[in-house]
């Protein structure tokens, strides 16, 4: 099956970059779905925003611009944005329960042939999988922040995945220009947050241990290691409260060793969620 139509559902930090690529890069259909119209609007905004960069780099023409927009559908239905669609990507909030339930909606309104995918960073596919009647057909499909930017998807097994899934899934990340890797077995944070989140905790812990100040673990690591963005400020740019949430997962489902640092909940707890509220470690109220 080509896919030629795209539901993706939630419109937040990762949705809206997902249906933009889908939209911009695979030249697809696409519907862009999540619950209150204030949401909608906001990935919208999210998605002009990233194509006024293009603009500006001439990456994108005007003309282009304006033929993504037309291919993308902003609604607020369920039915609507899943019945006619051949795959839809679950980028919803990272609770269990809140993705079995809308992975079961999806399943009584989608075709039979749908592939149903979820962009957790995460959760069990083969959990969110078991809440609808084609586990065959459910597999993770992990992009990165910013998903019009980042190259990789990692494509997560369920237990009940079939292989057509799998090859229907590495086609359309081709053509939505992006590299693939398969993760064999559904195994908690899949390869790149298993990585990534213990290296993040660690470098919270230098500051909490005061060995080091934020500026001055970023400084090492980007001309140390020759990464883009330091971890801390990484961590501000994904959330603290996600990164918090898939530590504890790590924790509870693989060792003690993921034991996210106290500074890490504390600044949860405060608020201090980093880019999406304004503040982490820094101030983020004056950039985009
Ligand atoms: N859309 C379009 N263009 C964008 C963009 C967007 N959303 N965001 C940034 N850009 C462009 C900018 O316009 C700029 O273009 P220019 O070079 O022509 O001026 C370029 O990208 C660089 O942007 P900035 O100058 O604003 O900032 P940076 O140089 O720091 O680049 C970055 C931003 C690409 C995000 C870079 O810092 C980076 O790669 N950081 C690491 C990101 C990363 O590690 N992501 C993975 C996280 S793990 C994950 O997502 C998994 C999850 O499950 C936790």
């Amino acid at each position: 099956m080509e896919v030629k139509k795209v539901a993706v559902l939630g419109a937040g930090l990762m949705g809206h970059g997902i249906a933009q690529v889908a939209a911009q890069v695979a030249r697809c259909e696409v519907n862009l779905r999540d619950i209150s119209q204030e949401f909608v609007d906001n990935g919208m905004r999210m998605i002009n925003n990233s194509l006024q960069r293009f603009l500006r780099k001439q990456t994108v023409t005007e003309a282009e611009a304006k033929e993504i927009l037309a291919r993308l559908h902003p609604m607020l239905d369920l039915k609507e944005a899943v019945e006619d669609a051949d795959l839809i990507v679950e980028a919803v909030p990272e609770k269990v329960e809140i993705k079995r339930n809308v992975f079961a909606e999806v399943d009584k309104f989608a075709k039979p042939e749908a592939i149903i995918a979820s962009n957790t960073s995460s959760i069990s596919i083969t959990e969110i999988a078991s809440a609808t009647n084609r586990p065959e057909k459910v597999c993770g499909m992990h992009f990165f922040n910013p998903p019009q930017l980042m190259k990789l998807i990692e494509i997560i097994r369920g237990a009940k995945t079939s292989d057509e899934t799998v090859d229907i899934i590495v086609n359309v990340s081709k053509k939505m220009g992006k590299e693939t890797v398969i993760v064999k077995k559904d195994s908690p944070g899949f390869i790149v947050n298993r990585i990534l989140i213990p290296a993040l905790n660690e470098a919270i812990s230098l500051v909490h241990e005061g060995i080091a100040d934020p500026e001055d673990v970023d400084k090492a690591i980007t001309l140390g290691l020759n990464w883009p963005m330091g971890p801390i400020k990484l961590l501000d740019y994904l959330g603290l409260d996600t990164t918090l949430s898939i530590a504890e997962l790590l924790r509870d489902e693989l060792a003690p060793k993921y034991r996210p640092c106290p500074l890490l909940r504390q600044m949860v707890r405060a608020g201090l969620h980093g880019r999406k509220t304004g503040k982490g470690f820094y101030d983020w109220t004056r950039k985009e």
